[in-house]
């Protein structure tokens, strides 16, 4: 079956889905994005990701181009017209088509909404034999990535290391070595103490949606948590690194550059979060 996008207002086939040569996303990057699950037709986490598109839109002054029922009702028709309840949704928001001068056009353009799904298969009922392998990096992206900008190249880069070293993400670490988050994901540790431990909202992570529904998850089991950053030391240290993402689920790290973390097997922490969002999915 043919796959069909979304190209503001226009439903059209994905071969024919395209964008002017001077949409300002294409030209600088000057836009923005969110990836939403959708779960046998539910949205995961879905007002958790409306609201994170609205503040990265407002961070840089892009006005919307439908209210958030009307985008809802776009997704949802997309989803249908591809026949796909269960998979990603990739949402786009750029300033506009202009003639390319680096400062916003005036009059401002009209935003250019794109939007995309595809089927993903299901979180696994169980983790055993679902851990991946990560490398460390250095990261080297801008002061603001709590905007979820289509600006994604040290991401790329970052990923494309991994995958030539056999690994599934990059766990960054700033100047300081201290851990900021995963190539496109938030990432978490227990530690020796057995404390799980993320690192708390500011500019040089964005603000996952996973994590924070899992926030709600981690005291409801009443596990042990901080809210806090982490070393690089510790993270080697760690005797489970788990990373999250509306695209990984709840994904154990089970090898870290090369060397196994913990026993080498997904760990407890990992496996009852990842029970209780398998839940939260089936009670969505
Ligand atoms: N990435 N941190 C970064 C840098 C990310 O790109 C992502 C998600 C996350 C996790 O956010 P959430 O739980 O809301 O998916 C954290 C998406 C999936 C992507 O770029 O494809």
């Amino acid at each position: 079956m043919a796959r069909i996008a979304y190209v503001n207002g226009r439903y059209v086939p994905l071969t024919q889905a395209s964008v002017n040569i001077e949409d300002r996303g294409y030209q600088f990057g000057d836009g923005i994005y969110e990836v939403f699950y959708a779960y046998r037709g539910k949205l995961i986490d879905e007002a958790l990701h409306f609201a994170r598109l609205t503040r990265s839109r407002g961070e840089i002054g892009l006005t919307a181009p439908m209210g958030d029922a009307a985008l809802r009702i776009v997704i949802h028709e997309l989803m249908r017209r591809n026949r796909v309840a269960t998979g990603l949704v990739y949402l786009q928001l750029t300033r506009g088509v202009a003639r390319r001068d680096h400062a916003f056009p005036t009059p401002a353009p009209r935003p250019v909404l794109t939007l995309i799904v595809r089927p993903k298969p299901e979180p696994p009922e169980a983790l055993a034999g679902w851990g991946a392998a990560a490398i460390t990096l250095a990261d080297e992206r801008w002061g603001r990535c709590d905007i979820k900008s289509i600006n994604l190249l040290p991401n790329v880069l970052a990923r494309e290391a991994a995958k030539q070293a056999g690994a599934l993400e990059a766990i960054l670490f700033d100047a300081e070595g201290r851990v900021t988050e995963g190539a496109s994901s938030s990432v978490w540790i227990v530690g020796a103490d057995n404390v799980l431990r993320t690192r708390a909202l500011d500019h040089h992570v964005l603000p996952g949606c996973t994590r924070a529904a899992l926030l709600e998850d981690v005291a409801a089991e009443g596990m042990a948590f901080r809210e806090e950053g982490f070393s690089l030391e510790a993270l080697r240290a760690a005797r489970e690194i788990f990373i999250t993402s509306a695209t990984s689920f709840v994904k154990p790290i089970t090898a870290l550059d090369g060397v196994p973390v913990g026993n080498g097997a997904p760990g407890l922490i990992a496996s009852r979060l990842s029970a209780r969002y398998l839940a939260r999915l089936r009670g969505a």
